[in-house]
């Protein structure tokens, strides 16, 4: 049941304008006013031409008919969509401050698209540069979308866009269903019409997509909603069994082609105890050519008394071709209620083994196209299933080389010299596979763009961002605050205020800071000192990427650049290990501007438990920023190495210091929440220890191959920390103090169990995934962490109000230091 959803948030790429995979020919758009501000130059982020589309200024005040249009040749679901005016730059000054938008799927009916609340326009760009993104609630599912700039003549407007999305795989062109109906339930009326459907609507529903096909599944309680400020049934189509006598209700679903259907998945409601239940026969017909076949399938769920949540119910269809299918759903007691329908068909076998199927849409040479976004719910699994196959072929494979090789007596150091040289270009090829595209981004705005390119593994560290939902209590944010300053190559940032991501000290990720607190922080100069480069030995690489890397170094005379109130114990003259991180020389501009501006916030975070920026070295290049490193290195290699002190053991410490590190972290973190700041990946592998267990917050993780085994890799691009991840951030993308409560509850779990085993370690990462969307249904089925043997129990405890469902019932960083303090005292 909770796929949908997942799918839904990674069904987020952009569709090809900016990357080039949209051909110019299928950019058109109603008039030009130069060649040089044809429909060819609307692609965002670009600056080819004069630097977007401009309509010719014509027509009637309020002239509505201009429009940018893009055949994306095949249908598409599109999630969001980005508009950027004209920069030029800086020559130019021209934007749509609201648009409209249009979408067609034969390119003959064109629907206006609004939003669940009805409203068309949408709020557009506030300057020429910055790229404002929009969610699509609810989702197109079209082949052909037009911006349509809002012109009143006070301004002349360009445009550039993007479309993101992935490709329609269900196929469904249209669903023809009868109304949906009004209960009256205690005297509150409950409306199941279909509140989206952008087909005809009189006696019937004909000729759309709507609710259920919009990927939003339904509550368990009809009577409450995903969406915000609407009617209550507003997720549900339903129906009464007083209006059809013959005891069932039929819609008829057609598809763009014919198809080899394999289910259909039915998303119904349960709540018995308001006389709606999920259907209990169904049978379907199918359409291949022009007839309908005689005979039909039949399917009777087993009907459940029992647990009255929501639920999909599976219906084989048994690999009937059609181009249309016609179900009668019959009722199990008064009410019967739908919130999606989805079909899954052959599409990723015609995608992938034959040539393009002969009915299906045209299909383009380009090679490139849609390799993004050709991967289906299913491909999600088979593709991580696909990879793990390859790596252990791989394995195999070099194990019997070496072996024939030992055989035939080969000089033992070619061979190891042989090994080694194809296991690193294997790995080489893994890591970096979906991270060579030429990034053409431009972005002036402050983001986390650039860390993104400097080390290849950001953008997937970054991803989570990028899953987004909306769910009941956070949708009071949605539509008109939706709104992201800035887009990266991959898929763009999502915020629900405005938010900027700061990358931290290695590039791996970090903090999200409002944009508000980081105009508070940015405004003043950078206060941190220049270093001479000479003074630093190198010791090791840290991490790499492609504009830049990470060194370990020793520092001399590092001491004159710390103020009082560092907590750093250097002896005079003595070297210190610091991290150093360097833009390499031939950094673009944007990544030296971001690089800047992660100095100057870098430089504003003080407090003993977060690593701090010590220096840089701006006099020449490569660029560095030099922040403090701990002797014991991180966290977890340091815990892994001991063991608590229960018998006589070296290498063993007491119950205290790991009390006394954890506070230290609930410190440092109480520090990031002051400031509104989220980090993201709190975890034992982005803390750092000191002398003394002291313990400070970094955010290496991403960038180091040590830990790979911690992230989650989505589709071959995304990689999360699903394991320390809340069920939030996973789901709806929302990243909050509240969810790094969560991650911090996940560390110290680690702690306690002297990171001797991985979170959920008898998990898969997809059951990982499924637990969440448990702690979604908050049926008492999600698994929690169990309680480390070593574990007292008031320590449990906070764990578990860490990961409380509710992210208001989890506790403050405030609260969770004190509890650590109080705890402390008790137990020692
Ligand atoms: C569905 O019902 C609500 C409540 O009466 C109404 O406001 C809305 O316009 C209806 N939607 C459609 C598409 O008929
Ligand atoms: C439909 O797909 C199934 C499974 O892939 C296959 O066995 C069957 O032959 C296909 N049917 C047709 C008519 O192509
Ligand atoms: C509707 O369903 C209920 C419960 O199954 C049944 O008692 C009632 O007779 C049905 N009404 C009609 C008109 O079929």
């Amino acid at each position: 049941a909770f796929f949908p959803y997942f799918w839904k948030s990674v069904c987020r790429s952009p569709l090809g304008m900016s990357r080039g995979q949209i051909l110019d020919e299928d950019i058109s758009a109603s008039s030009q006013w130069s060649d040089s501000t044809a429909a060819k130059y609307g692609r965002l982020d670009c600056e080819e031409g004069d630097g977007a589309w401009c309509p010719e200024i014509a027509g009637e005040p309020d002239n509505m008919n201009e429009f940018l249009q893009i055949d994306l040749r095949s249908l598409h679901f599109i999630t969001l969509v980005g508009t950027q005016g004209r920069h030029a730059g800086g020559i130019g000054n021209e934007f749509a401050q609201t648009y409209k938008i249009k979408y067609s799927r034969d390119g003959s009916r064109w629907i206006s698209w609004r939003n669940r609340q009805g409203k068309e326009v949408i709020e557009g760009n506030r300057n020429a540069y910055d790229i404002v993104l929009k969610d699509m609630e609810p989702p197109i599912i079209a082949r052909f979308v037009r911006f349509m700039p809002v012109i009143d003549h006070s301004m002349n407007v360009c445009m550039r866009v993007e479309l993101y999305g992935c490709e329609w795989l269900d196929g469904l062109v249209s669903y023809n269903s009868p109304l949906g109906q009004q209960m009256t339930l205690s005297g509150q009326h409950i409306y199941l019409n279909d509140s989206v459907y952008d087909g005809a609507m009189s006696y019937s529903m004909t000729e759309g997509l709507g609710q259920l096909t919009d990927g939003m599944c339904g509550l368990d309680d009809f009577t409450h909603s995903h969406v915000y400020n609407v009617w209550p049934g507003y997720d549900y189509v339903g129906w009464t069994n007083e209006s059809f006598l013959n005891g069932y209700v039929e819609i008829m679903f057609e598809f763009d082609r014919t198809r080899n259907f394999t289910t259909m998945k039915v998303h119904c409601n349960n709540m018995f105890s308001h006389r709606v239940k999920t259907f209990q026969k169904v049978v379907c017909y199918f359409r291949s050519e022009l007839d309908w076949e005689a005979t039909p399938i039949s399917f009777s769920p087993v009907m459940d008394d029992v647990n009255p949540s929501a639920r999909f119910v599976t219906v084989s269809l048994y690999n009937h071709m059609a181009s249309a299918i016609k179900c009668q759903y019959y009722f199990s007691d008064i009410w019967m209620m739908f919130s999606e329908i989805t079909f899954q068909s052959d599409t990723a076998m015609y995608n992938t083994t034959l040539a393009p199927p002969k009915t299906g849409p045209p299909t383009r040479d380009d090679p490139t196209h849609k390799v993004d976004d050709s991967n289906t719910r299913i491909l999600i699994g088979c593709l991580v299933a696909i990879i793990f196959i390859l790596v252990v072929i791989i394995v195999i494979i070099l194990w019997r080389q070496v072996w024939q090789k030992m055989l035939e007596k080969v000089s033992r150091r070619m061979l190891d010299d042989e090994l080694t040289a194809s296991l690193s270009i294997q790995s080489e090829t893994f890591t970096y596979n979906n991270n060579n595209s030429p990034s053409s981004v431009s972005s002036e705005q402050e983001s986390n763009s650039t860390y993104e390119r400097i080390f290849p593994l950001g953008p997937d560290y970054q991803e989570p961002s990028r899953l987004v939902r909306k769910l009941p209590e956070f949708s009071q944010t949605s539509e008109d605050t939706g709104e992201i300053q800035n887009v990266q190559e991959g898929v763009p940032h999502y915020a629900e205020a405005d938010i900027v991501n700061l990358q931290g000290v290695t590039g791996g990720n970090t903090y999200a800071v409002p944009a508000l607190t980081m105009d508070l922080l940015s405004g003043k100069d950078v206060a941190v000192d220049e270093f001479p480069r000479k003074l630093l030995t190198f010791k090791e690489k840290l991490g790499e990427g492609q504009f830049g890397e990470v060194h370990l170094c020793e520092a001399e005379g590092m001491q004159d650049f710390m103020d009082e109130d560092f907590s750093f114990d250097v002896i005079e003259n003595q070297t210190v290990l610091v991290a150093v991180k360097m833009l390499r020389a031939d950094a673009n501009k944007n990544a030296r501007n971001d690089f800047l501006k992660e100095i100057k916030i870098m430089s504003r975070l003080k407090d003993p438990n977060i690593i701090r920026l010590l220096a840089v070295c701006m006099s020449s290049d490569p660029l560095c920023m030099i922040t403090e490193y701990m002797e014991n290195g991180d966290l977890n290699q340091f815990l892994s190495r001991h063991e608590l002190c229960l018998t006589f053991c070296f290498n063993c410490f007491s119950y205290s210091n790991l009390h006394h590190m954890a506070s230290q972290i609930a410190s440092g973190m109480k520090y990031l929440s002051s400031l509104n700041f989220v980090h993201r990946d709190l975890a034992t592998r982005n803390c750092l220890v000191g002398k003394n267990y002291t313990i400070k917050i970094a955010d290496f993780g991403m960038s180091r191959n040590l830990y790979s085994g911690d992230y989650y890799r989505i589709q071959g691009r995304a990689v999360l920390p699903i394991r320390w991840m809340s069920w939030e951030s996973i789901l709806l993308g929302k990243f909050t103090t509240s969810s790094d409560v969560w991650a911090f509850g996940v560390t110290l779990w680690e702690m306690l169990t002297f990171c001797k085993e991985q979170p959920y370690s008898q998990l898969s990462d997809e059951q990982v995934i499924e637990n969440t969307g448990e702690f979604f249904r908050d049926q008492r089925r999600q698994i929690y962490l169990p309680q480390p043997p070593m574990c007292p129990d008031p320590i449990y405890k906070l764990m578990l109000s860490c990961w409380n469902r509710n992210t208001k019932e989890r506790p403050s960083f405030q609260e969770i230091h004190h509890t650590l303090l109080d705890c402390g005292a008790e137990l020692l």
